[in-house]
């Protein structure tokens, strides 16, 4: 299958996902999630034996669209998030190792798809926070369960309650990014390590993911349920609308 906005690309058995709305920095509207979601589906009925996920041009992912989301009704914003929870979920069930090659911003929900994928390798100039605060809304696609697990709680917290963009270096020293290499070299070594996993004996690699997974899961499926439901509640409010409509405006927003 082909997509306007999201590539996938073969290299041997290795599969590489690319965001590819570089006009909005990668940001991920409703036709770019679906795009993911079939792509993923797609990359594992083909069997990759790794996947990796990047943005084209300077970003990963800057986000969800804001512009998109600023006037949803409550409800709305509730399928909103289940759509991005299924890309999230989709990544994290992936039967193979899957990585985020962060090439750039990382912000809000383009955070919460690299915090997704099994593993995290940034470029120097990468930037990764959830910034979702500053637009009077919460992580809607599970930053709030799969960070603390990622981070520990107390980075986890300062990043969602300050909404921090940590630099690459930062992210690493907190735990967000097993490594941090030149802008230049990003391809190369995640190349190189999609390779070393992939020619690793499939169905271990599979079980030891599911068992770490599995290790996750018991209370983390509540958590992100209460996630979704929370999220939603916040579209409406005074501080949603003037926190998406200052980003759009280019502005100061005025929270109550
Ligand atoms: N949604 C929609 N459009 C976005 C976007 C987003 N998240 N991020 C960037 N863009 C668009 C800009 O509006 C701009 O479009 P126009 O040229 O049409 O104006 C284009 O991408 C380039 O962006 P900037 O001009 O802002 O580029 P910059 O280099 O000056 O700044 C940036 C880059 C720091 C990433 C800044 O764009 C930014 O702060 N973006 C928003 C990041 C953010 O807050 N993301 C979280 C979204 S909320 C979320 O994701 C919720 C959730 O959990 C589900």
């Amino acid at each position: 299958m082909s997509w306007d906005t999201v590539r996938l690309e073969w290299d041997d058995d290795v599969a590489t996902l690319t965001v590819d709305r570089p006009d909005a920095l990668n940001a991920l509207n409703v036709e770019t999630l679906e795009a993911m979601g079939e792509a993923i589906e797609e990359a594992a009925e083909e069997e990759a034996r790794t996947l990796v996920l990047t943005g084209a041009g300077d970003a990963f992912i800057a986000g969800a669209d804001i512009k998109y989301m600023r006037d949803l009704s409550p409800e709305a914003a509730q399928a909103w998030g289940e759509l991005g929870h299924d890309v999230a979920d989709a990544l994290e069930a992936f039967p193979a190792p899957t990585i985020a090659a962060v090439n750039g911003y990382a912000f809000g929900g383009g955070c919460e798809m690299a915090i997704a994928c099994d593993l995290r390798v940034a470029s120097e100039s990468a930037l990764i926070g959830n910034t979702e605060i500053d637009l009077g809304i919460i992580p809607g696609w599970g930053a709030t369960q799969r960070l603390p697990r990622l981070v520990g709680d107390e980075t986890a917290r300062r990043m969602i309650f300050l909404g921090e963009r940590l630099d690459a270096d930062s992210a690493a020293e907190a735990g967000l990014f097993g490594e941090v290499v030149p802008d230049d070299d990003l391809e190369d070594v995640v190349t190189e390590l999609a390779d070393r996993l992939a020619a690793k004996p499939a169905f271990a690699m599979q079980t030891a993911k599911q068992a770490i997974n599995q290790g996750h899961a018991g209370s983390q499926e509540s958590g992100l349920a209460y996630e979704k439901r929370a999220f939603a509640s916040l579209f409406g409010t005074h501080d949603q609308r003037e926190g998406m409509a200052a980003f759009v405006e280019d502005r100061e927003p005025e929270f109550e």
